[in-house]
């Protein structure tokens, strides 16, 4: 597919500039650029493991040895990884005005490094972070009693060793949301809000493939939102979008979100 052309981009600004209210959805693709490996394309995730053997609440009570392993080798693969310029414009646009609501799939902290980078400043930065629907890559939660506990080294040589609860000794799983499991009741209402009221709504990087994430868009898009979607290939949420930019998030994302 073609790259977009000028006016293609200065749709998609100008969409997005005159908005008060904007929701973002990220997936995987915006973190491509930093060498994270999305789960559905060419290099995918799913495509070098099988998500049931890994990220389901079977598989964790089946061998949580193994889905700690993963788990403890992704953490360590995104801890190497850096922002893209699709972070960094994102953290810095949402930062120089008000009204933003991002929303990302991602369990990486890649959007939350860009925003404490840009701002400089923790109490800035909030205003850059994403409410995270898939929850993060960064916590533990305790399997028994839900503690949750800020995520440290793993050593996955045997179920002894993993990581248990300070609160019940209850074994602690990673905090993201698996296959079959219900996303946290407060990120999805605070993202669906925000979608009620959005004036436009800017996908990137997702297949749109997985709900309730993708119906922010829907959403977005059912209260009168006008739709900007950046994703070098075609995804399922393309029918509903207003304006089209095939293309990499760090390539397009600068100029779009451009002051
Ligand atoms: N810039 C923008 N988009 C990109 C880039 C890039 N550089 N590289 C790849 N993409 C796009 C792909 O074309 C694809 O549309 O990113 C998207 C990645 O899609 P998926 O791999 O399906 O990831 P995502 O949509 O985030 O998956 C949603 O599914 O497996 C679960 O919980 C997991 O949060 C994940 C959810």
């Amino acid at each position: 597919m073609n790259a977009p052309s000028a006016a293609e981009i200065e749709a998609a600004r100008a969409a997005l500039a005159k908005a008060l209210r904007v929701v973002v959805l990220t997936g995987a693709g915006v973190s491509a650029e930093s060498g994270i490996p999305t789960f559905r394309g060419a290099g995918g995730l799913w495509k070098q493991f099988r998500a049931e053997d890994l990220a389901t609440p079977i598989a964790f009570g089946r061998d949580p040895r193994l889905v700690w392993e993963w788990y403890a080798w992704r953490r360590e693969e995104v801890r190497k990884c850096r922002p893209n310029a699709a972070h960094v414009a994102l953290a810095r646009w949402m930062l120089s005005r008000p009204g933003v609501t991002l929303v990302s799939q991602n369990v990486d902290d890649l959007h939350e490094r860009a925003a404490r980078e840009v701002a400089g400043d923790a109490d800035v930065a909030s205003r850059g972070l994403p409410i995270k629907l898939h929850g993060s890559l960064f916590h533990d939660r305790c399997a028994r009693c839900n503690h949750r506990v800020e995520g440290g080294p793993v050593n996955a040589a045997s179920v002894e060793t993993l990581p248990h609860c300070p609160e019940c000794g209850g074994l602690m799983r990673p905090d993201v949301v698996w296959f079959g499991e219900m996303l946290p009741a407060r990120a999805v209402e605070a993202a669906f809000a925000a979608a009620a009221e959005a004036e436009a709504c800017l996908v990137v990087g997702t297949t749109g493939a997985v709900y309730p994430a993708a119906g922010v868009a829907h959403a977005a898009k059912g209260a009168g939102a006008s739709v900007v979607i950046v994703d070098p290939a075609a995804t399922e949420l393309d029918a509903i979008a207003d304006v089209r930019l095939h293309g990499a998030a760090g390539e397009l994302l600068p100029p779009i979100l451009a002051g």
